[in-house]
Formats: structure tokens, sequence, C-alpha cells
């Protein structure tokens, strides 16, 4: 089955009005979800329709992630770990872009966080989201391995802890 890795808030709480269970709707791309990533609740759809953004980390605490409510009324979520050397990225809703201060790349948050200005050599780490029947949203996997980090998610643990503060 292919699936994407996202979709529209309006089908999200569509969903979830017609009661289907947890995770039974998912906006996460199962080909974006290895198993040995962490699922992690991030926030709320209320709170991401009020605000049109949330911040959490993952996979773990040390990694900045951003989940954002898009114009089209899309939810994508990425890493804000640059792929060019690692500096945060920062989201500018006006523009829908993540920009890095360090080289100035700049990222393209409607296009699978694809590159649209360099040196950034490959598009943001994208981090696939499910929603709960209650509304609530969940990180359950990552496109791609981020900056500097080990590919899976137990080396990265072993270098930076669990994630959730322990
Ligand atoms: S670290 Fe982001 S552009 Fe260089």
């Amino acid at each position: 089955m292919s699936m994407t890795r996202r979709a529209s808030l309006a089908t999200i709480a569509t969903a979830i009005a017609g009661g289907l269970a947890a995770d039974a709707f998912s906006f996460a791309g199962a080909d974006a979800a290895p198993s040995t990533e962490p699922r992690q609740k991030i926030g709320t759809l209320e709170e991401i329709r009020a605000k049109g953004e949330i911040a959490f980390a993952y996979p773990d605490a040390n990694s900045p992630a951003r989940a954002m409510l898009l114009t089209n009324g899309d939810v994508v979520a990425y890493s804000l770990i640059c792929t060019h050397m690692g500096c945060e990225v920062a989201y500018a809703q006006e523009t829908e872009t993540l920009t890095c201060p360090c080289h100035g790349s700049v990222f393209d948050a409607a296009r699978s966080g694809k590159v649209e200005r360099g040196p950034a050599p490959r598009p943001l780490p994208e981090i696939a989201i499910q929603s709960s029947q209650d509304g609530d949203l969940y990180a359950v996997g990552l496109s791609a391995p981020i900056f500097g980090r080990p590919e899976s998610i137990e080396e990265n643990q072993a270098l930076y802890g669990t994630g959730d503060g322990r």
C-alpha cells in the first residue's frame, strides 16, 4: 500500500470524528518509519491548529524538530538539523521555508524539505506523524538519518541518551 508522509488537517479531523481507531488513520509514511525509531507524542491537533506549528525533539532530546500546518492544510514535520554541517535551521511560517543561519541553506517545507538553496546537499529528514482517535499527534519515524548521527536509534541512544530525560 502506498502512503504519503502528509495529510490535510481537514482529513485528519474527519477521520477522528468518524471514530477511526488510533493509528488506523495515519499520515505517516510507512517507508519513512523504520521500526527501530520511537513513537513519541508531540502535541495535539488543537495545538497545531491554534499555533500553526509545534516544536519538539525527535528521535532524542538533542534533536530539535518542528511540525507545521501549511497553508494548503497539510501537516508536515522535519528535523531541524541542517544536512550541510548540522546547524539548527529556523522555520518561517510566512514563506513555509526553513533557513540555516550558518551558510544560508533554505529548505521548502511544502515540498518534502527539498533544498531550495544550498550548500546543503540533501533535503531535511522528514518526520512521519500519526494521529490518534483523541487528537494526539505522534512522531513515528524519520525519512533519513540526521546529520552527524548514527543511523540506528540504538546507536543514537547509546551516544545521546533515551530522549525522555533519563
Ligand atoms: S550548516 Fe546549514 S548551510 Fe551549512
